[in-house]
């Protein structure tokens, strides 16, 4: 297998060659005046199975279409079998159709991959693998939560509440309490499906003078993690921490976090920032060491 190096990732693939000892493949791109996109493979896949290593974050269809044309380019110089290693798979939210006259954005998504070259995918804490079984090819979601818990644990918090700040983040919540140790429970969070507007609601939370992990899979505005950081602070949290799998922080996200009390935040190399204090690059490697072998 080679590991070919995707130019929103490129760093995260050097690592995962690093660790797996597959060679790597380096991809030239560039984007042009019009912003269009170019790449061009730096090296041979001849004969090769290959794993891109290529996130999704901002600008998303820009890095969807260097992945398309990436696995593209790996077919017609001969790899036999193309994996997209996704960390960040956008439009995972637009799993089903929610109003109608919509579409199921990923499904979409992932037939434009399959028809340029992708055989698999391999992503981290999808938003929803609702629509994976209508995937033209095996998708797989692996979980970052053990090591996000992890670099709590080096930090001396073992024991800390993990909160999920809505019911569909309680499984990971409850993945970071079997490594905490400690308490974990949810908010409510409404959504207005027109407006986007979201409330929240905290009952029966035992969060006096602890200290608390919020976890979710997706940080962006920050307004989830924001209304949660108040509750926790109205409610007496000692301490509030926010950690997620995928830090987009768009905006002045991070700003209005730290503003709400969150002394800090904590997020993987899915989407590279100052705040990915966590690497993909072992559980990656792990995963592509065993499909390589199987
Ligand atoms: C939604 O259900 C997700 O799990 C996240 O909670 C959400 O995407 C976070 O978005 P924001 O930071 O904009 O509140």
């Amino acid at each position: 297998m080679k590991i070919v190096l995707g130019p929103a990732s490129a760093e995260l693939g050097e690592r995962i060659s690093q660790l797996t000892g597959f060679e790597k493949v380096s991809v030239a791109s560039r984007i042009f005046p019009d912003g269009e996109s170019y790449v061009r493979l730096e090296g041979s896949v001849y004969g090769e199975q290959v794993a891109i290593v290529q996130t999704t974050c901002v600008p998303q269809d820009t890095r969807f279409l260097q992945l398309a044309f990436i696995a593209n380019a790996a077919k017609r110089n001969g790899a036999t079998k193309v994996c997209a290693v996704v960390p960040y798979l956008a439009y995972a939210r637009q799993d089903k159709i929610f109003l109608q006259g919509e579409t199921v954005s990923v499904e979409a998504i992932a037939a434009m991959l399959n028809a340029a070259g992708v055989d698999a995918l391999v992503t981290v804490n999808v938003h929803s693998e609702a629509a994976f079984p209508k995937f033209p090819f095996p998708a797989k979601t692996l979980t970052a939560i053990p090591f996000l818990a992890e670099y709590f644990i080096q930090k001396g918090m073992k024991r800390a509440f993990a909160l999920a700040p809505d019911k569909g983040a309680m499984y990971i919540a409850d993945q970071a309490k079997q490594f905490l140790g400690g308490e974990s429970g949810h908010l409510e969070k409404q959504r207005d499906r027109y407006t986007g507007q979201t409330t929240q609601t905290g009952k029966h939370l035992k969060v006096k003078g602890e200290t608390v992990v919020i976890f979710d899979d997706i940080i962006s505005t920050g307004g989830t993690i924001v209304g949660a950081a108040k509750i926790l602070c109205e409610q007496g949290a000692k301490r509030v921490f926010a950690a997620c799998v995928h830090g987009l922080l768009i905006g002045d996200a991070e700003k209005r976090i730290l503003d709400a009390g969150v002394e800090e935040i904590v997020s993987t190399d899915s989407v590279p920032t100052k705040n990915s204090k966590v690497t993909l690059a072992p559980l990656i490697s792990q995963e592509l060491k065993a499909q390589a072998s199987g």
